[in-house]
């Protein structure tokens, strides 16, 4: 068969491996060709591709970013965006499309596989919140940068006495606030799904100090809404613009509350913002196992005709679910998991525990 590749959305560790799965899978037990598209939807549009082979593949499995490069293209948005990309691979002679990306990639995946195009997704998003899969690749990846930072972020804040808030990647859920933030030793875990009164966390952060410490750790999810003023329940933007899928800029959420926290506590209190940071760089030994694990299936889900569907993992195995169910709905922390996690920590109005 020939098929083709692309790997759309934001870039996370691990995408490489997902080529390099398929390339080499599909080749020796397949005797498959293969293409990959420039620049996620953009090299469909436009018709950029380039060969990809054993050889395009070779080395690739520790590299980060993607060989095939990215972009947030969204055909949609052109009147003759999704006619060009059918036009495209029927001039290409494409047996099969494999589309690498979270649901704004997936999205166009499913609106190709309505208009008859034989396309398989394979889940992709740092943030891990898509719908239908236990786990994304890349997202292991940034924890444990993440949780590098923490413990780095954790000597200083100890030297000088103070309050760090530490701003990490997640839109609409806090998986990555929660994860590195347990691993790291937070203090404070603040995530999208729970909007926060500032009020309280200064308060949770004043109480550990009057029990003898003198510094903490705040990680925020970027996503994250003070439920209260200062800019009750809207995220923090960085600017109004939004990109070709209708995504704000969000960022800048640390540096406001740390100086909310500073003013409500008089601790000295700074803020940093891990960003782009946590995207790059090579892939964990589970994320690059598991990017392999996604190709593996992705390939095998083509030679099986299962189109319109993606590659998913539900209890370590990897099946295939529609690409209907996975954009259907972001997987964000759930409640059950939050109040877990809650067990962590004494709560801002509760008091002290009686001296033994
Ligand atoms: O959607 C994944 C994500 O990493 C978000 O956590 C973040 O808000 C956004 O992408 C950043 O996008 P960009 O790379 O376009 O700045």
């Amino acid at each position: 068969m020939k098929i083709a590749m692309l790997t759309g959305g934001g870039d996370c560790p691990g995408l490489n491996a997902v080529i390099r799965a398929v390339v080499r899978k599909g080749i020796f037990t397949y005797e498959d060709e293969f293409i990959g598209f420039m620049e996620g939807w953009r090299g469909v549009v436009e018709d950029k591709s380039m060969p990809l082979d054993l050889d395009a593949v070779g080395g690739i499995l520790p590299r980060g970013g993607t060989i095939l490069r990215t972009s947030r293209t969204n055909p949609s948005k052109r009147s003759d965006g999704i006619d060009r990309c059918m036009a495209t691979l029927e001039k290409n002679q494409i047996d099969a499309l494999i589309a690498i990306g979270g649901d704004d990639t997936l999205s166009v995946a499913q609106k190709l596989h309505e208009r008859g195009a034989k396309v398989i997704g394979v889940p992709k998003t740092i943030d891990n919140d898509l719908g239908g899969t236990d786990y994304t690749f890349g997202f292991d990846t940034a924890c444990n940068i993440v949780c590098e930072a923490l413990d780095r972020v954790h000597t200083t804040a100890e030297a000088h006495n103070r309050v760090m808030v530490v701003e990490v990647m997640g839109r609409d859920a806090g998986w990555i606030a929660l994860y590195s933030g347990i691993a790291g030793g937070a203090d404070v875990i603040l995530i999208p799904e729970r909007p926060f009164d500032v009020d309280k966390v200064a308060d949770s952060i004043r109480q550990r100090h009057e029990r003898g410490r003198y510094f903490s750790i705040v990680v925020v999810a970027e996503g994250a809404k003070f439920s209260s003023e200062p800019g009750q329940g809207s995220p923090v933007l960085q600017d109004m613009g939004k990109d070709e899928f209708g995504h704000v800029k969000l960022g800048g959420i640390a540096n406001i509350l740390a100086r909310e926290i500073e003013k409500r506590t008089g601790f000295e209190t700074r803020a940093v913002v891990l960003g782009h940071i946590q995207r790059g760089g090579s892939p964990s030994a589970f994320d690059r196992v598991l990017a392999t694990r996604y190709g593996l299936g992705a390939i095998d889900m083509v030679h099986r005709g299962e189109f319109g569907c993606m590659a998913a993992l539900r209890s370590n195995k990897i099946v295939s679910i529609p690409l209907l169910e996975a954009i259907s709905r972001n997987r964000t922390v759930d409640s059950e998991m939050i109040q877990i996690v809650d067990g962590l920590f004494q709560k801002a109005d509760e008091r002290e525990p009686a001296e033994k």
